[in-house]
Order: structure tokens, then sequence, then C-alpha cells
């Protein structure tokens, strides 16, 4: 495994990322939506950056089923708090087809809130196949699979502080 963005990196673009979302969105309240289950640790992270008055919610989307490739998109959004006349900031570990990305935010928008931004931890380079964009990202990435900050490869690795590339040996293992 190679370290692509130390801890300190991460901390790093994390703490710059939260200070833009503060300063283009303003003081008023926030609902941050997080898209389960890669955003858990940049979502317990930047709220606790955050000094607007914040309410957080979760959204769940799976599409890798396990592989590093896109299969089908699931989307489960019982958790959704209500979102109608609020302002709605979600949250993703990496925008890499945004596929993902834009099917929660048409979801998110048929609930009637003011308004939808997106940020994100990382986004790889050269992989985008839909035009609209996350309004924040943390850092561009080179097109290569990464793990770790909440990144997984077969539901290993999120628990690891910082963001690193596989090697192909260990991309052909199985986590159990
Ligand atoms: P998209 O729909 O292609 O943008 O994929 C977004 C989702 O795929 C993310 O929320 C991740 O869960 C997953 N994903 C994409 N690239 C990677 C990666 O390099 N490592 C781990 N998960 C990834
Ligand atoms: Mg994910």
């Amino acid at each position: 495994m190679k370290t692509l963005l130390s801890e300190e990196q991460v901390r790093a673009g994390v703490v710059r990322m939260a200070a833009e979302i503060r300063e283009r969105l303003g003081p008023g309240p926030l609902t941050i939506i997080g898209v389960l289950t890669g955003s858990l640790v940049l979502l317990a992270d930047l709220i606790r950056l955050l000094d607007m008055p914040l309410r957080v919610g979760v959204i769940q989307a799976s599409s890798y089923r396990g592989e590093t490739e896109r299969g089908q998109l699931q989307i489960q959004s019982e958790l959704l708090p209500e979102l109608a006349g609020h302002r709605v900031l979600l949250v993703d570990d990496i925008f890499d087809t945004g596929h993902t990305l834009v099917a929660v935010c048409d979801l998110i928008r048929g609930q009637r809130p003011v308004s939808v931004h997106s940020a994100v931890l990382l986004r790889k380079r050269g992989r985008q196949q839909v035009a609209p964009q996350p309004d924040f990202v943390a850092f561009e990435i080179p097109n290569t699979f990464v793990v770790g900050y909440g990144l997984d490869f077969r539901d290993a690795y999120r628990n690891l502080p910082y963001v690193a590339v596989l090697e192909p040996h260990e991309l052909a293992e199985t986590a159990g």
C-alpha cells in the first residue's frame, strides 16, 4: 500500500474545505447529509469544523458491490430528515464518474430544500461522465483506486487515517 495523502495532508485539506464552505454558504443554518458509508469519516471531521447551526442526516448509496467498478446504483433514503425549506450540503467521499452524487442530488432536490450544495474529499481526474460538479473539493487525485479515511475496498480499509493506493496484489486479495 502506498500513501497518497498523509493524515496531516488530509486534515489540512478538510480544514481548507470547511473554511470555503463557511465562506461561501455563510453563517445561516445548514443541513448536512452524508452519503453512507464512505463519507462517515469526513462527515465526523467536517461538522466539527463548521460553526453555523447544523443538522446532520444520512442517505445510503451503494454501487460498487464490493468491486472497483460500478454496479447498479442503489439509494436508501429512509433516514433522511425533513429537508423542505432547509439549505442542504451533501457530503461524499469521492467524485469518480459522478453518477452517485448526481442521483443523490436529484433525489434530495425532490424534497424541496431551499438549496443543495455538495462537498467531496476527492475528485478523480479524467473520470467524470456527468456535467454537474461538486461545489467543494478538498483534493484532485489521479485516476487510481484509493482507500482509507472512509473509502473502502470490499468493505476493508475505511479506518485508515490517511488515503492510500492499493498495490495490484492487494486488489487481487479478498478481504473476507
Ligand atoms: P461514482 O458514482 O462513480 O462517482 O462513484 C462514487 C462512489 O464510488 C463513491 O461514493 C465511492 O463509494 C466509490 N468509489 C469510487 N472510486 C473509489 C475509489 O477509488 N476507492 C473507493 N471507493 C471508490
Ligand atoms: Mg461511497
